[in-house]
């Protein structure tokens, strides 16, 4: 009862922030001073922090602004802003250096250097300079687009507006980290849940003399797009940085050899305490830009660069429950409900369990007292059962063979490659047929890879979903806003900027269009492949019309699995229906040929054979570099077969009775020479 007096109260207050919010940023008309407004958000605060269970999602502790995105404007990046990949023990970095050299053809003498850089715990930014001037400085945004925020990003002391050094290139996106140092956020306590917070609500201010009065940081580390940049190496780069009149981070470090990497990681974490900035890892980033280039990215993430993630934090709780939760493509999860904990500062009362595997793997059961683990960003996890604590009438879990959701059958998948059967365990229904599966499906649909809505995250998905308002997602293009606008939390002004940004999105890329389907086996990077080889919507649905599945086989990096599901995705009727919807309803926009100017312009390429001196991913990223594709099979439309060691004959046979021109590995690579 208390408790809940005290939670209205917390509402009230979070209602009256939304309030202000709105008139200040959205209205541009604030209803009270800063004074006032501060004071507010520092009661909401103290409020949560007093009362874990008060958390809600327009909490100044959550969210920067009200609708931040409108008041800046949007800038696509020239380069895109990538992100890392994660690495959590030594035998995650040795698979890390493992696959760099697989890549590179484990070629003899390659000796592999790493620049260590601390991972700063801050807000990303990008700083465009032309001719030695400071022009537009952008934030990360999806990492294709960012906000611009550059007369925020001019009030930081760190960023020198102009530099005059003669070897700063013509034109450069200097990026790195935006923060504020621990000492610096002690005097912000009461405003904001911690220094990363801290930096994100003051870049985003609506007026640069607000930001000024926070003491802001900024530590650089890579570049984006340049023009004139003759540096070889991110050691020299960073060396070059400090020269031009950047701060760099004082801790980063050269090192060889994972070993030495480890010796480093354990030495930073010990101290990470005594540093004054937050730091949640440390980044790994190849030091030589030529095996960079050669590297080159997988989706949106350098296979040259990973984050080496410090460990969890953990404490000990109770487990009340497990629940099962189910993924868009069926996948059944189950999940710990645990006696709520605080494990580094939040408050934690799940945890996930995996799979059906890992269950009983750990013999996990309802009433264990167990070691739960969070690490940064990554979802908490139990670690181990304390056995002596176990309850003798305690019973092993048994794992539903029924979905929970929808009653159909659960499956485990065999696996032809590796001859096992799959940790999971499976709903059997199809996408829509299973309620939850569906909700799931529609949640992955306007996803940030997705279809990016803003406005419609997954609370509102579901709220719509039980309302009958969004079923499948063509209905999201046709929505009932009238009924919307008498739900409660909502307004007019805040349905229009949902249908707004709905109505900008009916224009799509086939490839996001792809991905955002949830066809399972098909993420970010077969979507892109798919779209890059089939160009338009048209050409994929009439694979299904024609039932010409097989030509997919031709594709480069997709195999059996993939078509077996886009197969099965086609199958059903309501994936057939929705598809159909979805085309009448949207402009998917034709993949357009890539870079057109490569040397390779167009041609398509095959490898038969073991290459000298390279790996195959490597070659195929260098056709590809060049504007040239990699097809699999030998037929008419097939331009060149590179013929490497030891060949297969019948292909080499195939292509001299196509006339398909034939090429040694030398020839090739003069080709792009
Ligand atoms: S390099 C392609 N270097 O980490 C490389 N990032 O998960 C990507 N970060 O968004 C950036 N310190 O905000 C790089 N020394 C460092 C970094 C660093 C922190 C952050 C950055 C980025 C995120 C990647």
């Amino acid at each position: 009862m208390i408790d809940e007096k005290i939670n209205q109260k917390y509402l009230k207050k979070i209602e009256l922030f939304q309030k202000y919010n709105k008139h200040y940023y959205n209205l541009n008309k604030p209803l009270v001073d800063d004074t006032e407004f501060d004071k507010l958000k520092s009661e909401i605060i103290n409020l949560e922090k007093k009362y874990n269970f008060l958390n809600h999602k327009e909490s100044p502790s959550n969210s920067v602004g009200f609708k931040p995105s409108k008041i800046f404007k949007k800038v696509k990046h020239k380069t895109a802003m990538l992100s890392l990949g994660n690495a959590f023990s030594e035998e995650d970095l040795i698979n890390f250096e493992k696959k760099i050299f697989n890549f590179l053809n484990n070629e003899p003498g390659l000796n592999i250097e790493y620049s260590a850089e601390p991972k700063i715990d801050g807000i990303s930014a990008s700083l465009f300079f032309k001719d030695g001037k400071f022009v537009t400085g952008l934030s990360r945004g999806d990492g294709k687009e960012g906000e611009d925020i550059t007369e925020n990003l001019k009030t930081i002391a760190d960023i020198p507006l102009k530099i005059k050094s003669k070897d700063f290139p013509n034109e450069i996106d200097i990026r790195g980290e935006v923060f504020i140092q621990n000492s610096d956020f002690r005097d912000l306590r009461n405003k904001f849940a911690n220094p990363r917070n801290a930096a994100s609500g003051s870049l985003r201010q609506k007026d640069p003399k607000e930001t000024e009065k926070i003491p802001l940081k900024f530590i650089a580390y890579t570049f984006g797009y340049e023009k004139g940049l003759e540096v070889f190496s991110q050691e020299d780069f960073l060396k070059k940085l400090k020269e031009w009149g950047f701060r760099t981070n004082p801790l980063n470090k050269m090192i060889k050899t994972v070993k030495n990497l480890m010796k480093n990681y354990k030495e930073i974490e010990k101290r990470r305490d005594q540093i004054d900035f937050d730091i949640d890892g440390i980044v790994y980033k190849i030091n030589d830009f030529g095996l960079q280039k050669r590297l080159g990215n997988v989706a949106n993430a350098p296979r040259w660069a990973v984050a080496h993630k410090f460990s969890a934090n953990s404490s000990i709780s109770k487990i009340e429950n497990i629940e099962i939760q189910i993924g868009r493509t069926g996948a059944l999860t189950p999940v710990a409900k645990i006696k709520p904990v605080n494990i580094g500062g939040v408050v934690v009362s799940n945890a996930t369990l995996h799979n059906e595997e890992e269950i009983n793997r750990k013999d996990i059961r309802i009433g264990d007292t167990v070691t739960i683990e969070r690490a940064g960003d990554v979802i908490p996890h139990v670690i181990s059962v304390d056995l002596k604590l176990r309850n003798k009438n305690s019973k092993k879990f048994n794992f539903p063979k029924n979905c929970p959701f929808c009653g159909s059958k659960t499956v485990k998948d065999f696996n032809s490659t590796t001859k096992k059967e799959d940790a999971v365990r499976r709903c059997s229904s199809e996408g829509y047929e299973c309620e939850k599966m569906a909700i799931e499906k529609i949640k992955h649909f306007v996803s940030k890879e997705a279809f990016n809505i803003d406005g419609l995250g997954k609370k509102i998905v579901e709220n719509f979903w039980n309302l009958n308002l969004i079923k499948l997602p063509q209905d999201i293009f046709n929505l009932d806003y009238l009924k919307i606008e008498s739900l409660e939390g909502w307004g007019k002004q805040s349905v229009a900027n949902l249908k707004y940004s709905i109505n900008q999105k009916k224009t799509i890329s086939f490839e996001k269009f792809i991905y955002a389907l949830g066809i399972r086996h098909i993420g970010l990077e077969n979507a892109k492949i798919i779209s890059k080889n089939l160009k338009s919507l048209k050409n994929f649905i009439s694979l299904s019309k024609e039932n010409n599945f097989d030509n997919l086989i031709n594709i480069d990096g997709i195999g059996e699995t993939q078509i077996k599901s886009i197969k099965n995705f086609f199958k059903n009727s309501t994936n057939l229906h929705v598809l159909k919807n979805l085309e009448s309803l949207l402009i998917v926009k034709n993949t357009e040929n890539q870079k057109t100017n490569g040397k390779l312009n167009n041609k398509t390429f095959m490898i038969t054979g073991k290459l000298t001196n390279m790996s195959r991913s490597e070659a195929k990223s260098l056709i590809e570099q060049n504007s040239g594709s990699i097809v699999s099979n030998v037929t008419k439309k097939l331009d060149y077969l590179i013929v490497a060691d030891k060949p297969t004959k019948r292909k080499v046979d195939a292509a001299k009775s196509l006339k398909v021109k034939i090429l040694d590995q030398g020839s090739w690579l003069k080709m792009i020479k």
